[in-house]
């Protein structure tokens, strides 16, 4: 299999974590015999500092010639002063609509015995493995016409969805569920919205397609107190890009720490690999930075842009081996745990490539 990876590494802890992603990924490759080939992009502040930009137009062209984008994080505080349009995550931003994918997904997975470091107790969160499913493109966040006319003391946006938007991002969601567990829970506010009532109608036609799926739809208000109480019982969560954006960060108790969460957006020209954290600049640099949601972020390249299912799981297994065997990055360590073993960024990442198993 050969792949084509364009590696946006950015800010801060950006290129730390990156770095510890591709270990994982050539291990694979060598391992396998296939060649990933990686072409090093500037995006972030790197790339405003280097080319006057946070999304250069050579980093843009030679993106869209890859088959997967994977990046690091941007962001440094030297920007803090500039306005939005010129700050390093504008080119992030820039980044995500041209690619243009429409579906964000998001894991949040318990890591036994991480759940008992969650403010939820660990028999409730513990065997969690919920995939949030976000419509990233529509919605509020893009609804025209949108406006704040300070005059007249009064603000507009606009919630809007075609039923093309939700049926390609429900098929996502199915085709997903079809290989985990084979349930998606769709969310809307189908009580009061109208929007939320067209999402249910086509959610449901889409479902017809895929009988050994089971559908269940939950109202967004309920939902996030059925995700706290019973993560358990929820495999795919397929939402609207608001409600999605609100739920999947609640999950993040689940998991512990933002530096454990990947995501991959589907669906665009080119799918874009990221871990959930940003630059970390309190922690850049030194050595520390937890890289298993980078190495987790790896393991989602090789699941949907490389087909490589078996070693997608296999770096994820390794992940919950080396946690079982209390390898901890300080953002994971707890005073009171006898058998953890205090690791550095690469201290991990080594642990993890040594657990891997082909
Ligand atoms: P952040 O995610 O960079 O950091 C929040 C806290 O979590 C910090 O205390 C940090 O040390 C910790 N943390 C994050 N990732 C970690 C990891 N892998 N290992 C250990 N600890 C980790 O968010 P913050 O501080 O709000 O933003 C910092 C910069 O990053 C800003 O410029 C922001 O705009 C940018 N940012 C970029 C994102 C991206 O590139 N996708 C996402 C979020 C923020
Ligand atoms: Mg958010």
């Amino acid at each position: 299999m050969n792949l084509k990876i364009a590696v946006l590494a950015g800010d801060g802890i950006g290129p730390e974590v990156t770095n510890e992603a591709l270990n994982v990924l050539n291990a694979v490759a060598k391992h396998g015999g296939h060649t990933f080939t990686y072409e090093d992009l500037r995006i972030g502040g790197v790339a405003i500092d280097a080319d006057g930009s946070p999304l250069p137009e050579a980093t843009l062209a030679a993106t869209l010639k890859c088959d997967a984008a994977l990046l690091g994080a941007v962001g440094h505080n030297k920007f803090n002063s500039y306005p939005p349009s010129q700050r390093p995550e504008a080119g992030l931003l820039k980044i995500r609509a041209e690619l243009g994918g429409y579906a964000n997904l998001r894991p949040s997975v318990a890591y036994k015995p991480l759940a008992d470091n969650s403010p939820l107790r660990a028999e409730v969160t513990e065997g969690t493995d919920i995939l949030f499913v976000r419509e990233l493109l529509g919605g509020l966040y893009f609804g025209e016409p949108r406006w704040w006319d300070k005059e007249k003391k009064l603000a507009h946006n606009t919630m809007v969805y075609s039923e093309a938007e939700v049926a390609r991002v429900a098929k996502i969601a199915f085709e997903l569920a079809q290989k985990r567990r084979k349930k998606v829970t769709s969310v809307d506010k189908a009580n009061v919205l109208e929007v939320s009532q067209l999402w249910r109608a086509v959610v449901s036609e889409v479902a017809k397609n895929y009988p050994d799926v089971t559908l269940e739809h939950q109202l967004v208000d309920s939902m996030a107190m059925h995700l706290m109480n019973t993560p358990r019982s929820f495999d795919v969560v397929l939402t609207e890009n608001l409600f999605g954006d609100i739920l999947s960060d609640e999950c993040g108790v689940i998991t512990g720490s933002l530096g454990m969460l990947p995501s991959a957006t589907l669906g665009g020209k080119v799918n874009l690999y990221e871990p959930v954290h940003g630059s970390a600049p309190d922690i850049a640099g030194k050595g520390i930075a937890n890289p298993l949601g980078a190495i987790l972020t790896a393991a989602m390249v090789l699941r949907h842009s490389a087909g490589l299912e078996k070693e997608a799981a296999a770096v994820e297994a390794a992940v919950q081996e080396v946690l079982t065997a209390g390898y901890r990055t300080a953002d994971i360590a707890r005073g009171d745990y006898a058998g953890q073993k205090k690791v550095s960024t690469g201290e991990m990442s080594k642990a993890v490539l040594d657990a891997i198993k082909l």
